[in-house]
């Protein structure tokens, strides 16, 4: 089976024919976007804001706020399955964060069930396990350790999306998705990038594997320097194509040193774990 198909050559098969794509106006609703439209009948993409570019004739673009139930029942309307990459976190105003991933998630859910919409692939992140040390091996059946209020907000969607499915049958892959990035910049990176086409791999899996029902796999490519295993990505067929090893030499080659004791040093999730969401000013931003 062919791993991340690219843009250049749409492959269909097995996708949902008419989609919801959440935060499309994001770094990664914009990645997901012309690769979706390429390859199904109709793509509804939505979002706080517009996209930037244009609309193509399959595609049309719905505003709506997730915590608004109405509303999202009126965007889940009609659609096979949704790709949610909606919301995020704001670590610095607590509501923006319940309102985006707690309220809105339910509201995703409450909506595919009256919509009956069978199947999502949800936006978790690597930071559900965060407060897990350096090192560890860590396994998706493991408790999760969120490192910051926004992580919470992430395994909070993760449980709710188990329970969907065990008790309504609503299919959902949840990526934890590591640093989706071109390339990997710094040490941390190497253990927790995920390549722009592996991604995509990872979101077409949650989209055509047959008999997915919940599953959880790390958005990661390949690494050596790896702390996660024995999720749901084999079961899934999710073989990511790409290494952080052909980056390694040059990232370690700038020698990012953190003084011992250092978060980045002690905690997988990094400098999330210094957050506080009663303060407004963000420690120096590391994903
Ligand atoms: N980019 C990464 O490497 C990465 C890593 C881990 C997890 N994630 C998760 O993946 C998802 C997508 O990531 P991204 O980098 O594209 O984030 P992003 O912040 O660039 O995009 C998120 C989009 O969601 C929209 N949004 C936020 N709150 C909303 C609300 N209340 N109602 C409607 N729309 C709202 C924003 O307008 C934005 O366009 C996020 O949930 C993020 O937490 C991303």
């Amino acid at each position: 089976m062919p791993n991340a198909m690219s843009n250049d050559q749409p492959s269909n098969e097995g996708l949902p024919r008419r989609i919801l794509l959440t935060g499309c106006s994001g770094t990664l609703g914009a990645l997901l976007r012309p690769w979706l439209r390429a390859r199904v009948d109709y793509l509804r993409i939505s979002d706080l804001v517009p996209p930037s570019l244009a609309l193509q004739p399959n595609e049309e673009f719905v505003a709506c706020e997730l915590s608004d139930r109405e509303g999202m029942l009126r965007l889940l309307d009609g659609v096979d399955a949704v790709v949610h990459m909606g919301g995020g976190g704001n670590e610095f105003d607590a509501d923006v964060t319940l309102q985006a991933n707690v309220i809105g998630t339910f509201n995703l859910y409450h909506a595919a069930l009256e919509k009956g919409v069978r199947r999502i692939v949800l936006a978790s992140t690597n930071h559900a396990t965060g407060y897990y040390p350096v090192g560890t091996a860590v396994t998706a059946d493991m408790p999760v350790r969120p490192d910051s209020l926004y992580a919470v907000s992430k395994c909070f969607g993760e449980t709710l999306s188990r329970y969907f499915f065990d008790r309504h049958g609503i299919e959902t892959l949840a990526i934890r998705i590591g640093s989706c990035r071109v390339r990997p910049t710094f040490k941390r990176e190497l253990t927790t990038w995920i390549s722009h086409d592996d991604f995509l791999h990872a979101v077409e899996r949650g989209l055509v594997a047959p008999g997915l029902g919940h599953a959880i796999i790390y958005g990661v490519s390949q690494t050596r320097s790896g702390w996660w295993r024995d999720d749901d990505s084999a079961r899934i067929g999710y073989r990511p194509r790409d290494s952080a090893e052909d980056f390694r030499a040059e990232v370690e080659a700038r020698g990012d040193t953190y003084p011992d004791g250092h978060s980045m040093r002690v905690w997988q999730g990094g400098t999330f774990t210094e957050y506080d969401y009663r303060k407004p000013q963000p420690p120096k931003p590391r994903p």
